[in-house]
Protein backbone atom coordinates (compact mmCIF):
# COMPACT_ATOMS: atom_id res chain seq x y z
CA UNK A 1 0.00 0.00 0.00
CA UNK A 2 1.25 2.82 -0.92
CA UNK A 3 -0.03 6.67 0.32
CA UNK A 4 2.58 9.71 -0.85
CA UNK A 5 0.72 12.86 0.54
CA UNK A 6 -0.01 12.45 4.62
CA UNK A 7 -3.83 12.41 5.26
CA UNK A 8 -3.33 15.86 7.36
CA UNK A 9 -1.90 17.72 3.86
CA UNK A 10 -4.72 16.44 1.80
CA UNK A 11 -7.50 17.58 4.32
CA UNK A 12 -5.85 20.56 3.99
CA UNK A 13 -5.40 21.08 0.49
CA UNK A 14 -9.49 19.98 0.11
CA UNK A 15 -9.93 22.98 2.48
CA UNK A 16 -8.16 24.87 0.25
CA UNK A 17 -10.00 24.05 -2.89
CA UNK A 18 -13.30 24.42 -1.60
CA UNK A 19 -12.46 28.05 -0.49
CA UNK A 20 -11.07 28.48 -4.60
CA UNK A 21 -14.51 26.78 -5.73
CA UNK A 22 -16.93 29.45 -3.48
CA UNK A 23 -14.29 32.02 -4.86
CA UNK A 24 -14.63 31.27 -8.35
CA UNK A 25 -18.92 30.96 -8.13
CA UNK A 26 -18.65 34.42 -6.78
CA UNK A 27 -16.40 35.72 -9.81
CA UNK A 28 -18.45 33.97 -12.43
CA UNK A 29 -21.40 36.00 -11.29
CA UNK A 30 -20.12 38.80 -13.62
CA UNK A 31 -18.90 39.10 -16.93
CA UNK A 32 -16.22 41.37 -15.43
CA UNK A 33 -15.23 39.34 -12.76
CA UNK A 34 -15.72 35.99 -14.67
CA UNK A 35 -11.92 35.51 -16.03
CA UNK A 36 -10.44 35.51 -12.33
CA UNK A 37 -13.43 33.29 -11.08
CA UNK A 38 -12.26 30.81 -13.57
CA UNK A 39 -8.73 30.91 -12.45
CA UNK A 40 -9.58 30.38 -9.29
CA UNK A 41 -11.64 27.21 -10.50
CA UNK A 42 -8.82 26.21 -12.30
CA UNK A 43 -6.59 26.28 -9.59
CA UNK A 44 -9.20 24.84 -7.27
CA UNK A 45 -9.64 21.74 -9.77
CA UNK A 46 -5.65 21.35 -10.17
CA UNK A 47 -4.91 21.56 -5.89
CA UNK A 48 -8.04 18.86 -5.54
CA UNK A 49 -7.10 16.76 -8.26
CA UNK A 50 -3.00 16.27 -7.18
CA UNK A 51 -4.55 16.28 -3.77
CA UNK A 52 -6.19 12.84 -4.25
CA UNK A 53 -4.16 11.33 -6.47
CA UNK A 54 -0.77 11.81 -4.40
CA UNK A 55 -3.32 11.18 -1.26
CA UNK A 56 -4.99 7.75 -2.08
CA UNK A 57 -4.34 4.83 -0.56
CA UNK A 58 -3.55 2.28 -3.31
CA UNK A 59 -0.94 -0.50 -4.92
CA UNK A 60 -2.25 0.40 -8.33
CA UNK A 61 -0.75 3.94 -9.06
CA UNK A 62 -0.27 2.54 -12.70
CA UNK A 63 -3.58 2.34 -12.99
CA UNK A 64 -5.07 5.61 -11.51
CA UNK A 65 -2.53 7.20 -14.17
CA UNK A 66 -3.87 5.83 -16.84
CA UNK A 67 -7.13 6.06 -16.30
CA UNK A 68 -5.68 9.86 -15.75
CA UNK A 69 -4.31 9.97 -19.04
CA UNK A 70 -7.03 8.69 -21.46
CA UNK A 71 -9.54 10.62 -19.52
CA UNK A 72 -7.35 13.99 -19.90
CA UNK A 73 -6.40 13.38 -24.00
CA UNK A 74 -10.04 12.95 -24.46
CA UNK A 75 -11.33 16.05 -22.51
CA UNK A 76 -8.34 18.12 -24.53
CA UNK A 77 -9.13 17.32 -27.66
CA UNK A 78 -12.64 17.50 -27.07
CA UNK A 79 -12.51 20.91 -25.65
CA UNK A 80 -10.01 22.18 -28.78
CA UNK A 81 -12.41 20.79 -31.30
CA UNK A 82 -15.41 22.20 -30.10
CA UNK A 83 -17.04 25.10 -31.62
CA UNK A 84 -18.48 28.03 -29.40
CA UNK A 85 -22.06 27.00 -30.65
CA UNK A 86 -21.75 23.35 -29.41
CA UNK A 87 -20.62 24.32 -25.99
CA UNK A 88 -24.07 23.50 -24.30
CA UNK A 89 -24.27 19.60 -26.26
CA UNK A 90 -20.72 19.59 -24.54
CA UNK A 91 -22.17 20.57 -21.64
CA UNK A 92 -25.28 18.09 -21.61
CA UNK A 93 -22.66 15.35 -22.21
CA UNK A 94 -20.58 16.00 -19.71
CA UNK A 95 -23.28 15.95 -17.50
CA UNK A 96 -24.44 12.73 -18.63
CA UNK A 97 -20.60 11.60 -17.49
CA UNK A 98 -20.87 13.03 -14.12
CA UNK A 99 -24.35 10.76 -14.09
CA UNK A 100 -22.75 7.49 -15.51
CA UNK A 101 -19.72 7.69 -12.91
CA UNK A 102 -22.42 8.16 -10.00
CA UNK A 103 -23.85 4.72 -11.16
CA UNK A 104 -20.46 2.93 -11.84
CA UNK A 105 -19.34 3.92 -8.10
CA UNK A 106 -22.42 2.99 -7.02
CA UNK A 107 -22.18 -0.70 -8.14
CA UNK A 108 -18.61 -0.88 -7.46
CA UNK A 109 -19.33 0.00 -3.67
CA UNK A 110 -22.46 -1.99 -3.55
CA UNK A 111 -20.31 -5.11 -4.47
CA UNK A 112 -16.84 -3.70 -2.73
CA UNK A 113 -16.30 -6.94 -0.23
CA UNK A 114 -13.77 -4.44 1.91
CA UNK A 115 -16.87 -2.11 2.45
CA UNK A 116 -17.94 -3.26 6.01
CA UNK A 117 -20.74 -1.74 7.76
CA UNK A 118 -23.43 -2.95 10.04
CA UNK A 119 -26.64 -2.01 11.60
CA UNK A 120 -27.24 1.70 11.19
CA UNK A 121 -24.30 2.52 9.86
CA UNK A 122 -25.15 -0.06 6.77
CA UNK A 123 -28.93 1.41 6.11
CA UNK A 124 -27.25 4.61 5.75
CA UNK A 125 -24.85 3.56 3.41
CA UNK A 126 -26.81 1.54 1.77
CA UNK A 127 -29.11 4.51 1.03
CA UNK A 128 -26.19 6.95 0.02
CA UNK A 129 -25.81 4.28 -2.62
CA UNK A 130 -29.64 3.97 -3.53
CA UNK A 131 -29.65 7.95 -4.11
CA UNK A 132 -26.48 8.19 -5.78
CA UNK A 133 -27.58 5.64 -8.52
CA UNK A 134 -30.61 6.64 -8.92
CA UNK A 135 -29.67 10.47 -9.33
CA UNK A 136 -26.75 9.35 -11.68
CA UNK A 137 -28.98 7.23 -13.85
CA UNK A 138 -31.52 10.01 -14.32
CA UNK A 139 -28.93 12.56 -15.07
CA UNK A 140 -27.16 10.06 -17.74
CA UNK A 141 -30.00 9.10 -19.61
CA UNK A 142 -31.56 12.85 -19.26
CA UNK A 143 -28.17 14.53 -20.30
CA UNK A 144 -27.80 12.01 -23.56
CA UNK A 145 -31.08 12.97 -24.71
CA UNK A 146 -30.84 16.84 -23.82
CA UNK A 147 -27.54 16.18 -26.02
CA UNK A 148 -30.05 14.82 -29.19
CA UNK A 149 -32.18 17.58 -28.53
CA UNK A 150 -29.84 20.43 -28.57
CA UNK A 151 -27.63 19.08 -31.15
CA UNK A 152 -30.49 18.43 -33.59
CA UNK A 153 -30.07 14.61 -33.51
CA UNK A 154 -33.75 14.36 -31.56
CA UNK A 155 -36.53 16.49 -32.63
CA UNK A 156 -37.38 19.58 -30.51
CA UNK A 157 -40.99 18.87 -30.10
CA UNK A 158 -41.96 17.21 -26.71
CA UNK A 159 -42.86 13.96 -26.77
CA UNK A 160 -46.58 13.48 -24.72
CA UNK A 161 -47.38 10.06 -23.60
CA UNK A 162 -51.17 9.37 -22.51
CA UNK A 163 -51.11 9.43 -19.13
CA UNK A 164 -47.27 10.49 -18.75
CA UNK A 165 -48.13 12.03 -15.22
CA UNK A 166 -49.18 8.96 -13.91
CA UNK A 167 -46.51 7.10 -15.55
CA UNK A 168 -44.00 9.43 -13.56
CA UNK A 169 -45.57 8.65 -10.43
CA UNK A 170 -45.77 4.81 -11.32
CA UNK A 171 -41.82 5.19 -12.12
CA UNK A 172 -41.30 6.63 -8.94
CA UNK A 173 -43.25 4.39 -6.68
CA UNK A 174 -41.63 1.57 -8.25
CA UNK A 175 -38.02 2.86 -7.32
CA UNK A 176 -39.16 4.19 -3.54
CA UNK A 177 -40.62 0.06 -3.37
CA UNK A 178 -37.04 -1.22 -4.82
CA UNK A 179 -35.13 0.78 -2.87
CA UNK A 180 -36.54 -0.81 0.40
CA UNK A 181 -36.10 -4.21 -1.20
CA UNK A 182 -32.36 -3.27 -1.50
CA UNK A 183 -31.73 -2.04 2.09
CA UNK A 184 -33.60 -5.79 3.77
CA UNK A 185 -31.65 -7.45 1.19
CA UNK A 186 -28.55 -5.98 2.38
CA UNK A 187 -29.45 -6.26 5.81
CA UNK A 188 -30.11 -9.87 5.80
CA UNK A 189 -26.74 -10.17 3.91
CA UNK A 190 -27.68 -10.47 0.72
CA UNK A 191 -25.55 -8.66 -1.89
CA UNK A 192 -29.26 -6.79 -2.97
CA UNK A 193 -27.84 -6.45 -6.90
CA UNK A 194 -31.10 -7.16 -8.46
CA UNK A 195 -33.15 -4.60 -6.97
CA UNK A 196 -29.97 -1.99 -7.79
CA UNK A 197 -30.11 -3.10 -11.23
CA UNK A 198 -34.20 -3.16 -11.89
CA UNK A 199 -34.62 0.63 -10.36
CA UNK A 200 -31.36 1.56 -12.72
CA UNK A 201 -33.49 0.56 -15.20
CA UNK A 202 -36.21 2.49 -14.14
CA UNK A 203 -34.05 5.73 -13.48
CA UNK A 204 -33.04 5.57 -16.94
CA UNK A 205 -36.54 5.35 -17.93
CA UNK A 206 -37.53 7.99 -16.22
CA UNK A 207 -34.82 10.39 -17.65
CA UNK A 208 -35.12 9.75 -20.81
CA UNK A 209 -39.16 10.37 -20.65
CA UNK A 210 -38.20 13.20 -18.46
CA UNK A 211 -36.77 15.32 -20.92
CA UNK A 212 -38.48 13.86 -23.87
CA UNK A 213 -41.36 14.79 -22.32
CA UNK A 214 -39.96 19.39 -22.56
CA UNK A 215 -40.78 21.51 -25.23
CA UNK A 216 -37.79 22.70 -27.07
CA UNK A 217 -38.04 26.24 -26.08
CA UNK A 218 -38.01 25.42 -22.48
CA UNK A 219 -34.42 23.10 -22.60
CA UNK A 220 -33.03 26.06 -20.93
CA UNK A 221 -34.27 24.82 -17.73
CA UNK A 222 -33.81 21.39 -18.24
CA UNK A 223 -29.88 22.02 -19.22
CA UNK A 224 -29.56 23.85 -15.95
CA UNK A 225 -31.47 21.45 -14.15
CA UNK A 226 -29.21 18.62 -15.31
CA UNK A 227 -26.35 20.14 -14.23
CA UNK A 228 -27.95 20.44 -10.78
CA UNK A 229 -28.57 17.08 -10.91
CA UNK A 230 -25.06 15.98 -12.02
CA UNK A 231 -24.35 18.13 -8.42
CA UNK A 232 -26.20 15.93 -6.46
CA UNK A 233 -24.98 13.05 -8.46
CA UNK A 234 -21.34 14.46 -7.61
CA UNK A 235 -22.17 14.52 -3.97
CA UNK A 236 -23.94 11.01 -3.43
CA UNK A 237 -21.23 9.56 -4.69
CA UNK A 238 -19.13 12.08 -2.41
CA UNK A 239 -20.80 10.03 0.51
CA UNK A 240 -20.63 6.80 -0.81
CA UNK A 241 -16.65 7.24 -0.92
CA UNK A 242 -16.39 9.58 2.52
CA UNK A 243 -14.53 12.19 0.46
CA UNK A 244 -15.98 15.13 1.92
CA UNK A 245 -14.49 17.57 -1.10
CA UNK A 246 -16.79 15.87 -3.14
CA UNK A 247 -19.76 16.25 -0.97
CA UNK A 248 -18.71 19.70 -0.68
CA UNK A 249 -18.43 20.35 -4.60
CA UNK A 250 -21.60 18.43 -5.71
CA UNK A 251 -23.36 20.35 -3.08
CA UNK A 252 -22.03 23.74 -4.31
CA UNK A 253 -22.91 22.51 -8.45
CA UNK A 254 -26.19 21.08 -7.32
CA UNK A 255 -27.55 24.28 -5.54
CA UNK A 256 -25.96 26.86 -8.10
CA UNK A 257 -27.45 24.77 -10.70
CA UNK A 258 -30.41 24.73 -8.46
CA UNK A 259 -30.98 28.00 -8.32
CA UNK A 260 -29.79 28.78 -12.02
CA UNK A 261 -32.88 26.45 -12.77
CA UNK A 262 -35.08 28.83 -10.56
CA UNK A 263 -33.83 31.82 -12.79
CA UNK A 264 -33.89 30.75 -16.06
CA UNK A 265 -38.03 30.10 -15.27
CA UNK A 266 -38.48 33.13 -13.94
CA UNK A 267 -36.64 34.38 -16.81
CA UNK A 268 -39.34 32.08 -19.13
CA UNK A 269 -42.36 32.36 -17.13
CA UNK A 270 -42.10 29.19 -16.52
CA UNK A 271 -43.11 26.97 -13.00
CA UNK A 272 -40.48 24.79 -12.24
CA UNK A 273 -42.45 21.56 -11.64
CA UNK A 274 -44.81 22.48 -15.20
CA UNK A 275 -41.37 22.51 -16.50
CA UNK A 276 -40.47 19.27 -15.26
CA UNK A 277 -44.02 17.54 -15.81
CA UNK A 278 -43.30 18.37 -19.11
CA UNK A 279 -45.49 19.05 -22.37
CA UNK A 280 -45.98 22.83 -22.77
CA UNK A 281 -47.25 24.47 -25.75
CA UNK A 282 -48.79 20.86 -26.83
CA UNK A 283 -52.06 22.49 -27.73
CA UNK A 284 -50.17 23.61 -31.00
CA UNK A 285 -52.25 26.41 -32.28
CA UNK A 286 -52.00 28.25 -35.40
CA UNK A 287 -48.47 29.16 -34.66
CA UNK A 288 -46.68 26.11 -33.69
CA UNK A 289 -47.09 24.99 -37.09
CA UNK A 290 -44.18 27.18 -38.05
CA UNK A 291 -44.05 28.53 -41.79
CA UNK A 292 -47.18 29.46 -42.99
CA UNK A 293 -47.96 32.39 -44.56
CA UNK A 294 -48.55 35.22 -42.51
CA UNK A 295 -48.34 38.17 -45.50
CA UNK A 296 -45.29 40.22 -46.85
CA UNK A 297 -41.82 41.07 -45.61
CA UNK A 298 -39.85 43.77 -46.36
CA UNK A 299 -36.37 43.49 -47.73
CA UNK A 300 -33.30 45.90 -47.33
CA UNK A 301 -30.17 45.20 -48.63
CA UNK A 302 -26.79 46.80 -46.59
CA UNK A 303 -26.63 50.50 -48.14
CA UNK A 304 -30.15 50.90 -46.79
CA UNK A 305 -29.46 49.38 -43.35
CA UNK A 306 -26.65 51.99 -43.23
CA UNK A 307 -28.42 54.47 -43.69
CA UNK A 308 -30.97 53.89 -41.75
CA UNK A 309 -28.12 53.67 -38.55
CA UNK A 310 -26.28 56.63 -39.54
CA UNK A 311 -29.75 58.81 -39.37
CA UNK A 312 -30.87 57.19 -36.12
CA UNK A 313 -29.38 58.31 -32.56
CA UNK A 314 -30.47 55.78 -30.87
CA UNK A 315 -29.96 52.32 -31.48
CA UNK A 316 -30.21 48.83 -29.85
CA UNK A 317 -28.88 45.82 -31.25
CA UNK A 318 -30.54 42.52 -29.96
CA UNK A 319 -27.89 39.42 -30.17
CA UNK A 320 -29.64 35.80 -30.73
CA UNK A 321 -28.52 32.77 -31.51
CA UNK A 322 -27.89 33.37 -34.94
CA UNK A 323 -24.39 36.01 -33.87
CA UNK A 324 -23.00 32.83 -32.58
CA UNK A 325 -23.81 30.81 -35.33
CA UNK A 326 -22.25 33.25 -37.56
CA UNK A 327 -19.44 34.62 -35.52
CA UNK A 328 -20.90 38.17 -36.05
CA UNK A 329 -19.69 39.42 -32.56
CA UNK A 330 -16.43 40.97 -33.53
CA UNK A 331 -18.28 42.74 -36.38
CA UNK A 332 -20.65 44.17 -34.75
CA UNK A 333 -18.58 45.81 -32.11
CA UNK A 334 -16.69 47.33 -35.49
CA UNK A 335 -19.89 48.72 -36.42
CA UNK A 336 -21.06 49.55 -32.69
CA UNK A 337 -17.45 51.76 -32.70
CA UNK A 338 -17.87 53.41 -35.82
CA UNK A 339 -21.23 54.53 -35.06
CA UNK A 340 -20.57 55.50 -31.56
CA UNK A 341 -18.10 57.85 -33.29
CA UNK A 342 -20.62 59.15 -35.16
CA UNK A 343 -22.54 60.30 -31.94
CA UNK A 344 -25.38 57.47 -32.22
CA UNK A 345 -25.92 55.98 -29.07
CA UNK A 346 -25.54 52.10 -29.71
CA UNK A 347 -26.96 49.79 -26.56
CA UNK A 348 -26.58 45.65 -26.35
CA UNK A 349 -30.43 44.29 -24.79
CA UNK A 350 -29.93 40.72 -24.02
CA UNK A 351 -32.62 38.17 -23.58
CA UNK A 352 -31.78 36.13 -20.17
CA UNK A 353 -32.44 32.76 -22.68
CA UNK A 354 -31.09 34.42 -26.15
CA UNK A 355 -28.53 31.70 -27.77
CA UNK A 356 -28.14 28.05 -26.28
CA UNK A 357 -26.64 28.33 -23.08
CA UNK A 358 -27.13 30.55 -20.18
CA UNK A 359 -24.79 34.05 -20.80
CA UNK A 360 -23.90 32.94 -24.73
CA UNK A 361 -24.74 36.14 -25.31
CA UNK A 362 -22.14 38.08 -22.60
CA UNK A 363 -19.80 35.69 -23.46
CA UNK A 364 -19.41 36.18 -26.90
CA UNK A 365 -19.73 40.64 -26.81
CA UNK A 366 -17.17 40.39 -24.12
CA UNK A 367 -15.19 38.31 -25.94
CA UNK A 368 -15.11 40.89 -28.74
CA UNK A 369 -14.36 43.51 -26.23
CA UNK A 370 -17.73 45.15 -25.83
CA UNK A 371 -17.70 47.40 -22.85
CA UNK A 372 -19.76 46.13 -20.23
CA UNK A 373 -21.54 49.42 -19.46
CA UNK A 374 -23.50 49.59 -23.09
CA UNK A 375 -24.67 45.68 -22.65
CA UNK A 376 -28.10 45.35 -20.54
CA UNK A 377 -30.35 43.20 -19.49
CA UNK A 378 -33.86 42.45 -20.72
CA UNK A 379 -35.41 44.19 -17.94
CA UNK A 380 -33.12 47.11 -17.63
CA UNK A 381 -34.23 48.24 -21.58
CA UNK A 382 -37.57 46.52 -21.93
CA UNK A 383 -39.14 50.00 -21.42
CA UNK A 384 -36.99 52.00 -23.41
CA UNK A 385 -38.14 50.76 -27.09
CA UNK A 386 -40.54 53.08 -27.50
CA UNK A 387 -37.75 55.64 -28.02
CA UNK A 388 -35.52 54.00 -29.83
CA UNK A 389 -34.66 54.67 -33.84
CA UNK A 390 -33.84 51.55 -35.00
CA UNK A 391 -33.24 47.98 -33.48
CA UNK A 392 -31.00 45.49 -35.32
CA UNK A 393 -31.64 42.12 -34.19
CA UNK A 394 -28.83 39.56 -35.47
CA UNK A 395 -29.69 36.02 -35.79
CA UNK A 396 -32.07 35.93 -33.02
CA UNK A 397 -36.18 34.45 -33.30
CA UNK A 398 -37.64 33.27 -30.40
CA UNK A 399 -36.58 36.18 -28.18
CA UNK A 400 -38.73 39.21 -30.09
CA UNK A 401 -41.60 37.17 -30.92
CA UNK A 402 -44.43 39.32 -30.22
CA UNK A 403 -46.92 35.81 -30.15
CA UNK A 404 -45.38 34.96 -27.06
CA UNK A 405 -47.73 37.78 -25.78
CA UNK A 406 -50.47 37.13 -27.84
CA UNK A 407 -51.18 33.45 -28.67
CA UNK A 408 -52.07 32.09 -25.99
CA UNK A 409 -51.65 28.27 -27.78
CA UNK A 410 -47.79 28.96 -28.65
CA UNK A 411 -45.00 27.13 -27.37
CA UNK A 412 -43.31 30.12 -26.15
CA UNK A 413 -46.86 31.93 -24.85
CA UNK A 414 -45.84 34.01 -21.70
CA UNK A 415 -42.14 34.12 -22.41
CA UNK A 416 -41.18 37.54 -21.67
CA UNK A 417 -39.30 38.81 -24.97
CA UNK A 418 -38.11 41.99 -26.22
CA UNK A 419 -40.33 44.46 -27.61
CA UNK A 420 -38.50 45.81 -30.29
CA UNK A 421 -41.87 46.24 -32.40
CA UNK A 422 -42.05 49.08 -30.05
CA UNK A 423 -39.17 50.73 -31.81
CA UNK A 424 -39.44 53.36 -34.87
CA UNK A 425 -37.64 50.52 -37.15
CA UNK A 426 -36.63 46.97 -37.02
CA UNK A 427 -34.04 45.37 -39.24
CA UNK A 428 -33.72 41.55 -38.61
CA UNK A 429 -30.65 39.84 -39.92
CA UNK A 430 -31.24 36.32 -40.89
CA UNK A 431 -30.61 34.29 -43.69
CA UNK A 432 -34.01 32.90 -44.56
CA UNK A 433 -37.58 32.36 -43.42
CA UNK A 434 -36.80 29.65 -41.05
CA UNK A 435 -38.16 29.47 -37.24
CA UNK A 436 -35.87 29.43 -33.88
CA UNK A 437 -35.42 26.98 -31.62
CA UNK A 438 -38.95 26.61 -30.74
CA UNK A 439 -40.37 26.22 -33.93
CA UNK A 440 -42.74 28.74 -34.31
CA UNK A 441 -43.18 31.34 -37.33
CA UNK A 442 -42.76 34.89 -35.88
CA UNK A 443 -45.70 37.61 -36.47
CA UNK A 444 -42.15 40.34 -36.29
CA UNK A 445 -41.02 39.87 -39.21
CA UNK A 446 -44.55 40.97 -41.02
CA UNK A 447 -44.82 43.55 -39.34
CA UNK A 448 -44.87 47.29 -40.89
CA UNK A 449 -41.82 49.22 -39.28
CA UNK A 450 -39.69 45.52 -39.74
CA UNK A 451 -36.79 45.38 -42.20
CA UNK A 452 -35.68 42.03 -43.56
CA UNK A 453 -31.85 41.70 -44.56
CA UNK A 454 -31.27 38.24 -45.64
CA UNK A 455 -28.00 36.57 -45.60
CA UNK A 456 -25.38 34.86 -42.87
CA UNK A 457 -24.92 37.76 -40.44
CA UNK A 458 -21.16 38.58 -40.72
CA UNK A 459 -21.46 38.70 -44.34
CA UNK A 460 -24.37 41.12 -44.22
CA UNK A 461 -22.59 43.62 -41.34
CA UNK A 462 -19.36 42.98 -43.27
CA UNK A 463 -21.07 44.91 -45.85
CA UNK A 464 -22.92 47.45 -44.20
CA UNK A 465 -20.21 48.17 -42.19
CA UNK A 466 -18.14 49.28 -45.53
CA UNK A 467 -20.81 51.26 -46.19
CA UNK A 468 -20.68 52.85 -43.15
P1 LIG B 1 -33.49 31.24 -32.18
O1 LIG B 1 -34.90 31.51 -31.84
O2 LIG B 1 -33.02 29.84 -32.21
O3 LIG B 1 -33.25 31.92 -33.62
C1 LIG B 1 -31.99 31.97 -34.18
C2 LIG B 1 -32.13 32.51 -35.58
O4 LIG B 1 -30.81 32.74 -36.07
C3 LIG B 1 -32.78 31.52 -36.53
O5 LIG B 1 -34.10 31.92 -36.82
C4 LIG B 1 -31.87 31.52 -37.77
O6 LIG B 1 -32.63 31.89 -38.91
C5 LIG B 1 -30.84 32.61 -37.47
N1 LIG B 1 -29.50 32.22 -37.90
C6 LIG B 1 -28.87 31.04 -37.78
N2 LIG B 1 -27.65 31.08 -38.32
C7 LIG B 1 -27.51 32.34 -38.81
C8 LIG B 1 -26.46 32.99 -39.50
N3 LIG B 1 -25.31 32.37 -39.80
N4 LIG B 1 -26.64 34.29 -39.85
C9 LIG B 1 -27.80 34.92 -39.57
N5 LIG B 1 -28.82 34.35 -38.92
C10 LIG B 1 -28.67 33.06 -38.55
O7 LIG B 1 -32.49 32.03 -31.22
P2 LIG B 1 -32.77 33.09 -30.07
O8 LIG B 1 -33.69 34.15 -30.55
O9 LIG B 1 -31.42 33.44 -29.54
O10 LIG B 1 -33.59 32.29 -28.98
C11 LIG B 1 -33.01 31.26 -28.22
C12 LIG B 1 -33.88 30.02 -28.27
O11 LIG B 1 -33.09 28.89 -27.85
C13 LIG B 1 -35.06 30.11 -27.34
O12 LIG B 1 -36.16 29.42 -27.86
C14 LIG B 1 -34.54 29.39 -26.08
O13 LIG B 1 -35.56 28.87 -25.29
C15 LIG B 1 -33.73 28.27 -26.73
N6 LIG B 1 -32.68 27.73 -25.85
C16 LIG B 1 -31.95 28.58 -25.08
C17 LIG B 1 -31.00 28.07 -24.23
C18 LIG B 1 -30.28 29.06 -23.36
S1 LIG B 1 -29.91 28.65 -21.87
N7 LIG B 1 -29.98 30.24 -23.79
C19 LIG B 1 -30.75 26.68 -24.16
C20 LIG B 1 -31.48 25.83 -25.00
C21 LIG B 1 -32.46 26.38 -25.85
P3 LIG B 1 -32.14 31.45 -40.38
O14 LIG B 1 -31.99 29.98 -40.36
O15 LIG B 1 -33.22 31.96 -41.29
O16 LIG B 1 -30.83 32.17 -40.62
Amino acid sequence: MLQILPSGVVTVAYIGATILFILALGGLSHPETARRGNLFGITGMSVALLATIFGVVTENYALLIGALAIGGVIGITLARRVQMTEMPELVAILHSLVGLAAVLVGFANSLDPSVNFEGVELTIHDIETYLGILIGAVTFSGSVIAFGKLSGKISGSPLTLPARHWLNLGLLLIAIWYGREFVLASASGDDGLMPLIIMTVVALLFGIHMVMAIGGADMPVVVSMLNSYSGWAAAATGFMLSNDLLIVTGALVGSSGAILSYIMCRAMNRKFLAVIAGGFGTSGGSAAGGGEDQGEVVAVDSAETAALLESAKEVMIIPGYGMAVAQAQHIVYEITQTLRNKGVNVRFGIHPVAGRMPGHMNVLLAEARVPYDIVFEMDEINDDFPDIDVSVVIGANDIVNPSAQTDPDSPIAGMPVLEVWKGKTTIVLKRSMATGYAGVQNPLFFKENTRMLFGDAKESLDAVLKEL
